[in-house]
C-alpha cells in the first residue's frame, strides 16, 4: 500500500531500547460557577484551581532564574531557583509552593536563610513547600534537587535513543509535573518570566522553551531567557545528542542526528503554517518556532512548549501524513500560550480551539479534501469517546475536583470543543468568526482565563452581534451538558465515499480484497477503512486484508495501531509479534494505551500485554507506566 512504500524505515531506530533494559484559590475572580444546568457542577469555584497548593493570590512569582546541573550518572537535577515574589496581600508573608519528591537543600530571601517547611504529601498532587518571606525581601532562593523518579522528568540510558552513543533526558510538565522538576507555583493561572542557566555534559546540547541559540557553542553552559510570561506547565528542557537544522526563515529543527534529515523533510511547511497562522488569527508573538524530535517514549504527540514545540518521532511517516500534529502544537501558540486556560478544568479553552485551529490550518496548507478527512476522523474520535465515557467525563467545563488530571484524558476537550467552535463558525460565519478569534487572542493575550472569563465575552461579542443565530441556551448545552446537542455540525468527506463503498463491497462478498482499487489511497481513507470494519471479523478476512495490503508490517503508526488493534480484538495471531515490537518500541501513550486495554481482555492476551510491559516498562515514561500498569495486573 502507498503508505507502507512512501514511509520510511526510521522505525528501526525507534526502539525504546529494549536495552534491559486542596488546592488555593486564584488571585483574580471567585465567581461561582455561571453553570445552573448541572447540579453536580454548582459548587465549583470558577478560577480555583483544585490542583495547586500556591497561594498566588496572597504572594504570586512572577519571575524565575534557574541554575540547574543535569547529572546523568545519578539521574538527579540540582541547583538553585531564585524566585521574584509580589506581595499581592497586605501582611502575608507565607509563600507557598507546589513540589513533588523534591529534596529541599535550604531556603534564602534576599540571600538570608529563611523558615520553610514542607507539608504532607498528596497522592496526585505532591506537597506544599511553605516559606516565610520576611517584609522587604522579594527574591527567594531554594536550592533544591530532583529524584530520579520525578514524574516530570525522563532519563534515558544511550540505548534508549536513536543514536546509541549518549544519554538523554526531557522534562513534560503538563499537567502538574512542573513541580516535580522545579519548586514554583504550578497553576497555569501563575504566569512568569524565566531565564536559566544550564550545565550539562560538555558533549550534549541543552534547549528549552525559550530563547534558544541555534549556534551556540556545544561547551556544556547553555543560557535561556523566555520574555513573555508563561505558565509553569511550559517550562521545559530537554539535554541530548541535539543538532539544529532550519527550515524557514524563523522555523527549524532540533533532532538527533539520525533523525535530522528526515524530520526536517517530513516538517518542511511548517514556515507556511506559521505563516497562514499568523494572517488568519493575528500575529505569532514568540519569536522563533523550532521543533524538537524526541525519543520514541515520549508519552505524547506533540507539546506546545512555547518556541520549541516537543514533538513524538512516531509521526515522521516518510510522506506528511502526520503532520497534522505540528499545525496543532503551532496553534498552541495562540490557544493556549497566549491565551491560557486558567485552570485544568477549563483545559477545553486550550485543547478545543487548538483542535479547530488545527483543522483551519491544515485546510489553509492542504486543501478542502484533507480538511474533510481529518474532521470526519475527529468527530468519529469523539463518537467512540462519547459512547464509552461516563457522562460527567463528556462535559467540556468538566468536574476535576479531586482527580489527577492525567487520569481524565480524552477526546472531549479537543473534538467536542472544535465541534463547537465549528457550529459558533458556521452559524456567524467563517469570517466573522475568523474575526471574533483574532480579537479574543488580542483581548486576553498573555492571560490566563475560566470559562465563565470565555462565556462572558462571548456574550459581550459574538452573542451581541448575532443575537438572531446564536442563543446562551445552546452555548450553555455544549459547555455544561454531557454528549453532543442534537443538530450538531456534521463533517463529511467525498473522499471517504469510495472507501465505505469498498468496504461494504468487501463485507458482503462483493469484492475481494486484490480487486479493491486501494493504490490511491492515502493515510487517513486507510484510517477510516480500517477503523469502521465491525467489531468482528474471521480470520480469514483478516489474513485476506493482511495478505493483500501487508497491514501488519505498515511503517505507518497511525495504520498499524488501527490494524493492530483489530488484530488484538480478534485474536488474529499472525500480528501479535508486531503487536509486540509495536508496544515494545513506542511509548506514546495514545497510541499504546488502546492496545494494552484490548489484550488485558482476554487471558492470554493479558499474557501477551504482561510480556510487553515487562520488557518495555524501563524505556516507558512514568505518565505511560502509570497509564498502563492496571492492564497488566
Ligand atoms: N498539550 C497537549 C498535551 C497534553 C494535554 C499534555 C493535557 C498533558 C495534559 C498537546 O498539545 C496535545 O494535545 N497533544 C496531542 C496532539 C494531538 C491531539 C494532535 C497528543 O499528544 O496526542
Ligand atoms: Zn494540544
Amino acid at each position: 500500500m502507498k503508505s507502507a512504500i512512501l514511509a520510511t524505515t526510521l522505525s528501526a531506530i525507534f526502539a525504546l531500547g529494549g536495552c534491559a533494559g486542596q488546592g488555593n484559590t486564584n488571585p483574580t475572580s471567585h465567581t461561582a460557577s455561571s453553570d445552573t444546568l448541572t447540579n453536580a457542577a454548582v459548587n465549583i469555584e470558577s478560577g480555583k484551581d483544585y490542583h495547586s497548593f500556591s497561594n498566588p493570590e496572597q504572594i504570586s512569582v512572577t519571575h524565575l532564574a534557574l541554575d540547574l546541573d543535569v547529572n546523568f550518572d545519578k539521574k538527579v537535577i540540582s541547583g538553585d531557583v531564585q524566585l521574584t515574589v509580589k506581595r499581592m496581600q497586605e501582611g502575608n508573608n507565607t509563600l507557598v509552593l507546589d513540589t513533588r519528591d523534591l529534596t529541599i537543600k535550604g531556603v534564602t530571601a534576599n540571600g538570608m536563610p529563611v523558615p520553610y517547611s514542607l507539608g504532607k504529601e498528596d497522592s496526585f498532587l505532591g506537597a506544599p513547600l511553605s516559606i516565610t518571606v520576611p517584609e522587604g525581601t522579594n527574591k527567594v532562593t531554594v536550592s533544591y534537587q530532583t529524584s530520579p523518579q520525578a514524574s516530570g522528568v525522563q532519563w534515558l540510558t544511550p540505548a534508549q535513543t536513536a543514536g546509541k552513543q549518549h544519554p538523554f533526558l526531557f522534562t513534560q510538565s503538563q499537567a502538574i509535573h512542573a513541580r516535580s522538576f522545579m519548586p514554583l507555583q504550578d497553576s497555569p493561572q501563575v504566569r512568569v518570566t524565566y531565564s536559566a542557566t544550564v550545565h550539562t555534559p560538555k558533549e550534549l546540547l541543552a534547549v528549552m522553551s525559550a530563547s534558544n541559540d541555534p549556534d551556540t557553542a556545544r561547551d556544556g553552559v547553555y543560557e535561556f531567557n523566555m520574555p513573555q510570561p508563561i505558565p509553569a506547565y511550559l517550562i521545559a528542557l530537554a539535554v541530548g545528542d541535539l543538532q539544529f537544522k532550519p527550515m524557514g526563515k524563523r522555523t527549524g529543527v532540533y533532532a538527533e542526528p539520525a533523525l535530522l534529515d528526515a524530520a526536517a523533510d517530513e516538517f518542511a511547511d511548517t514556515e507556511s503554517m506559521l505563516e497562514v497562522t499568523e494572517k488568519t488569527y493575528g500575529p505569532y508573538r514568540w519569536d522563533r518556532y523550532d521543533l524538537l524530535i524526541l525519543p520514541p517514549s515520549f508519552p505524547f504527540g506533540g507539546m506546545e512548549n512555547p518556541r520549541l514545540s516537543f514533538i513524538t518521532p512516531t509521526v515522521i511517516a516518510g510522506d506528511k501524513s502526520l503532520v497534522s500534529l505540528i499545525a496543532h502544537e503551532l496553534a498552541h501558540s495562540w490557544s493556549g500560550n497566549t491565551v491560557t486556560n486558567a485552570t485544568w478544568r477549563d483545559l477545553w479553552l486550550n485543547e478545543g480551539f487548538t483542535t479547530y485551529l488545527t483543522y483551519r490550518i491544515m485546510q489553509m496548507v492542504y486543501g478542502d479534501n484533507r480538511y474533510n478527512m481529518e474532521a470526519v476522523l475527529g468527530r468519529q474520535d469523539l463518537q467512540a469517546d462519547i459512547d464509552s465515557l461516563a457522562a460527567d467525563d463528556e462535559i467540556l467545563a468538566i468536574d476535576l475536583r479531586g482527580r489527577d488530571p492525567d487520569a481524565v484524558f480524552s477526546n472531549i476537550p479537543y473534538e467536542k470543543g472544535a465541534l463547537f467552535l465549528r457550529e459558533l463558525e458556521q452559524k456567524v460565519g467563517r469570517d466573522n468568526f475568523d474575526q471574533f478569534l483574532l480579537n479574543y487572542f488580542e483581548h486576553f493575550a498573555f492571560q490566563s482565563i475560566t470559562t465563565d472569563q470565555f462565556m462572558a465575552y462571548l456574550n459581550d461579542t459574538l452573542l451581541n452581534d448575532y443575537a438572531d443565530k446564536l442563543s446562551s441556551e445552546r452555548i450553555h448545552q455544549w459547555i455544561f451538558q454531557p454528549g453532543i446537542p442534537q443538530g450538531a455540525p456534521v463533517p463529511h468527506s467525498n473522499a471517504f465515499k469510495i472507501v465505505d463503498d469498498a468496504r461494504n463491497q468487501w463485507l458482503n462478498g462483493e469484492l475481494q480484497a486484490k480487486d479493491i482499487d486501494a493504490k490511491d489511497w492515502v493515510v487517513h481513507q486507510w484510517l477510516y477503512f480500517l477503523n469502521n470494519m465491525p467489531e468482528t471479523l474471521s480470520q480469514d478476512q483478516l489474513a485476506e486484508l493482511d495478505a493483500v495490503f501487508d497491514l501488519t508490517q505498515s511503517k505507518n503508526n497511525e495504520i498499524a495501531h488501527s490494524w493492530l488493534l483489530m488484530a488484538v480484538e480478534n485474536w488474529y495471531e499472525p500480528a501479535l509479534p508486531r503487536v509486540h515490537s509495536y508496544l515494545v518500541s513506542i511509548g506514546r501513550n495514545k497510541l499504546v494505551k488502546p492496545i494494552y486495554k484490548a489484550l488485558s481482555q482476554t487471558p492470554k492476551g493479558k499474557v501477551l500485554a504482561q510480556k510487553a510491559f515487562a520488557e518495555a516498562k524501563p524505556g516507558y515514561h512514568p505518565l505511560t507506566v502509570k497509564a498502563n500498569e492496571g492492564f497488566v495486573d
